[in-house]
């Protein structure tokens, strides 16, 4: 029987330096989907694993089946029959991308599963509007990262231009997950409209700077750049223990600091992983103590994007 399994991995949004605009892929965690063949036309999900019953089986609800759907559309053949088994291996609502990796998984594995019309570039639309389904919102900056591995810089509109940056650094990135909820569409409604120009000035040389030194392959340029002046402080209240972490971070001399997506999720990069393991078990120590839950990682950069595993 015909079979298709794939990875999409987990991803980090914004980058700090870039609010629906930049993306980065990670190694680890990342949702895995199974295609087989069904016995009537159109996609049928056959079973969800690891979303502790959350996640809706209706095709057009679901971010897997509806970029999925989505492509069959595109390419005439809505009436293919298959069945999906998505199984998740991360929460929802954590800042990981979970649904732009369900979203990839779903667009890339019937991508695979019809003999590979498409190119992968070609399939991030189908992705975004699935993405946008969920979220309400219109930005890739989980889905292509996710789709295509790396940094990767693409613009929040239709166009979706996108540029796959260097990443001349074998970075550790620790993800800490403190144990709480915070929807995309709280998190961005806590955000306000207009900013001063002194921020927009600042803002931009960090994103100058930090760009400049992926080509140039300068760190501390990068490190010193590294800063979000616009978002990141007004959304830290909704993580209580955002200023704590980033103490620890700073103390084992992290490249930067931030919230991952939309949060609660904490990313910190480190260049040395000596330091990587020091920053994660003091963080699981100040937890601890703190008789607070989170889950913490170290990861590198993923720079292949969604694969067929099987
Ligand atoms: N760029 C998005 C945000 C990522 O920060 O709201 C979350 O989906």
């Amino acid at each position: 029987m015909k079979k298709v399994k794939v990875f999409a991995p987990a991803s980090i949004g914004n980058v700090a330096i870039g609010f629906d605009f930049l993306g980065l892929a990670l190694e680890q965690p990342g949702d895995e989907l199974t295609i087989t063949e069904g016995d009537k036309p159109g996609i049928v999900i056959q079973e969800i694993i690891g979303d502790n019953g959350k996640l809706s089986k209706d095709v057009l609800k679901n971010t897997a089946s509806f970029a999925a759907h989505r492509l069959l559309q595109h390419l005439g053949q809505s009436e293919v029959p298959v069945k999906l088994t998505l199984h998740k291996k991360m929460a929802m609502g954590t800042g990981l991308g979970s649904s732009a990796a369900s979203a990839v998984a779903g667009v890339y594995g019937m991508n695979e599963y019809l003999g590979s019309p498409l190119s992968k570039k070609e399939l991030l639309p189908f992705a975004v509007e699935a993405e946008q389904m969920a979220d309400g919102a219109f930005h890739a900056d989980n889905v292509a990262p996710s789709l295509l591995g790396g940094l990767v810089f693409v613009r929040p509109e239709k166009s979706l231009n996108h540029i796959c940056l260097p990443m001349p650094w074998d970075l550790s990135i620790v993800m800490v997950f403190p144990h709480m909820q915070i929807l995309t569409s709280e998190s961005r409604a806590v955000l306000k409209k207009e900013i001063d120009l002194k921020s927009f000035i600042t803002q931009g040389c960090n994103i100058m700077q930090c760009t400049s030194a992926l080509y140039t392959g300068d760190l501390e340029q990068f490190r010193d750049g590294f800063k979000d002046l616009i978002i990141e402080p007004q959304r830290a209240h909704l993580i209580p223990d955002f200023y704590d972490i980033r103490d620890i971070a700073e103390k084992n001399e992290c490249i930067g600091y931030s919230i991952s997506g939309a949060g609660p999720s904490l990313f910190a990069l480190f260049d040395q992983e000596e330091s990587a393991k020091n920053y994660l078990s003091q963080v699981e120590s100040y937890f601890e103590s703190n008789q607070k839950k989170a889950d913490c990682f170290i990861s590198k950069v993923n720079n292949q994007g969604a694969k067929r595993i099987d």
